[in-house]
């Protein structure tokens, strides 16, 4: 306990220690463990850049636009390749040399839903949740390469117990328990404007998940990756669990990953506007990079090529492949320093009094980590371009952009396209938009590949 005296003393968190003198020791274990947890030289470091100093994002100067795969290939020899990849695919998700990760770990304060984002109700008819539908498309993908596909969901600290009792309860949706694995990613304390970190309830610190990019050390920490490799696992084919319109193993783009020597490829989609809040692909001194939206500046993000088109137009989806062994590489020493992301947020906190706030305006920052922070470690980066009504539409909101209700048109339309190539008519508004509900099982049809 002296020890951890002086540790708040030293790195002006007095509050804390105060805080502790009213509470029963099984309490201050707790609290005494979280805090023995931080890694004090670092979070002062932290807490000087990020809270009280005024860091800003600088443009870099030496920035280009990458190159990508187009969605369909662009001559004769392009279609080759494209069949080629699209067979190897085939045969590493085949032999299960593929495995699927969701990182399922956020808190999804946006759309306000209690528990973990993954029990949300998504699809138009039955009402499944994302984590049912998901599971329904591995069950497909076992079906249809004849293979017993991994999956391995991220939870959180939080949300953890929760998600893997919502698994058990629901019998793991026909898939085999063993083939479902849980790893859960680290913390970060909530920081206040003042560099104090907060407390969450009398006996925690106020702690959030640490950003998608804990994902990568989260693997190594839990021997995930030591489990892959026993496995045969080669490639993990990674999204988010929001997002149920995703392929969750596209053939094509594990394909071209495997045949490029890939270590961490991307899709990407061509952004709707200079402004579409989608992080932006760029070339930076040689290596492919993403800049945040609301990091780029202005005038590059409205560029224009000579074709009259967006210079920077290829936005990141969060859909990637990684090569086992470079997460292997780069955790090996237990250590990854990924840059630190700020986010102004709302956080209850535990007062002087002893009282739950909940605050009304922001009152803490909190630092994440994002996965796509890896790219510029990984040789021959690719990037498959990807059409957005067959891929994309994350359920942030309730309502409006990037929501549950836009999410559930996408789903009626991509499902209405199905029912058109096999030669069905869809009742239609005159303005074009499909005029029924339509639900497909993705036991019955999967992608179109
Ligand atoms: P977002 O950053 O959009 O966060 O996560 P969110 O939790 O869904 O929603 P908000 O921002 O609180 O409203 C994108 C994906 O990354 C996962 C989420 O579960 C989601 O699938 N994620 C995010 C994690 O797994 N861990 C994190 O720490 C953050």
């Amino acid at each position: 306990i002296m020890q951890i005296n002086e540790i708040l003393l030293q790195y002006g968190q007095k509050h804390i220690l105060e805080h502790m003198t009213g509470l029963k020791d099984s309490d201050i274990d707790i609290l005494a463990s979280q805090i023995s947890n931080i890694d004090w030289e670092e979070m002062s470091n932290l807490i000087n850049k990020y809270v009280k100093g005024k860091e800003h994002f600088q443009a870099p100067s030496n920035i280009s636009p990458p190159k990508y795969f187009t969605y369909q290939p662009e001559n004769d020899k392009g279609k080759k390749y494209y069949q080629k990849a699209i067979e190897e695919g085939k045969l590493l998700i085949s032999q299960g040399k593929v495995a699927i990760l969701t990182v399922a770990g956020g808190q999804g304060s946006r759309l306000g839903f209690e528990g973990p984002k993954g029990k949300y109700p998504i699809t138009p008819i039955k009402n499944k949740t994302l984590f049912q539908y998901n599971a329904e498309k591995i069950r497909k993908l076992n079906q249809k390469y004849s293979v017993e596909l991994q999956w391995f969901i991220m939870t959180s600290p939080s949300n953890d117990a929760e998600t893997q009792a919502y698994f058990k309860e629901n019998k793991y949706f026909n898939l085999s328990p063993k083939s479902v694995h849980f790893f859960t990613q680290g913390t970060m304390p909530a920081i206040g404007f003042d560099g104090k970190l907060l407390l969450g309830a009398p006996n925690s610190l106020a702690l959030s998940p640490n950003g998608h990019g804990g994902t990568l050390l989260a693997l190594k920490k839990s021997g995930i990756l030591n489990l892959m490799k026993e496995n045969g696992v080669e490639h993990i084919s990674y999204f988010q669990i929001d997002n149920p319109l995703v392929s969750i193993a596209c053939p094509l783009f594990i394909g071209l990953h495997k045949l490029e020597n890939s270590e961490m490829s991307s899709r990407a989609l061509i952004k709707t506007g200079p402004f579409e809040k989608l992080g932006n692909f760029c070339i930076v001194d040689g290596k492919l990079k993403i800049i945040e939206y609301s990091d780029m500046p202005n005038d590059l993000a409205e560029k224009k090529d000579e074709q009259g088109r967006l210079l920077f137009r290829a936005g990141s989806p969060a859909i990637h492949v990684f090569k086992v062994d470079f997460i292997q590489r780069l955790t090996k020493t237990g250590h990854l320093e990924l840059p630190w992301h700020k986010a102004v947020k709302k956080v209850p906190f535990i007062d002087s009094e002893g009282e739950l706030v909940k605050p009304s305006e922001p009152n803490a920052i909190k630092l994440e980590t994002f996965i796509f922070d890896a790219l510029p470690y990984a040789e021959n980066p690719l990037i498959l371009e990807a059409v957005r009504e067959e891929e994309f539409s994350p359920v942030k909101n309730q309502d409006g952009v990037d929501s549950a209700v836009s999410c559930r048109r996408m789903m009626i339309e991509k499902d209405a396209k199905k029912l058109e190539l096999a030669g069905i008519s869809v009742p239609k508004k005159p303005d074009g938009s499909i005029d029924c509900v339509i639900e497909f099982s993705p036991l019955a049809i999967l992608d179109n590949d």
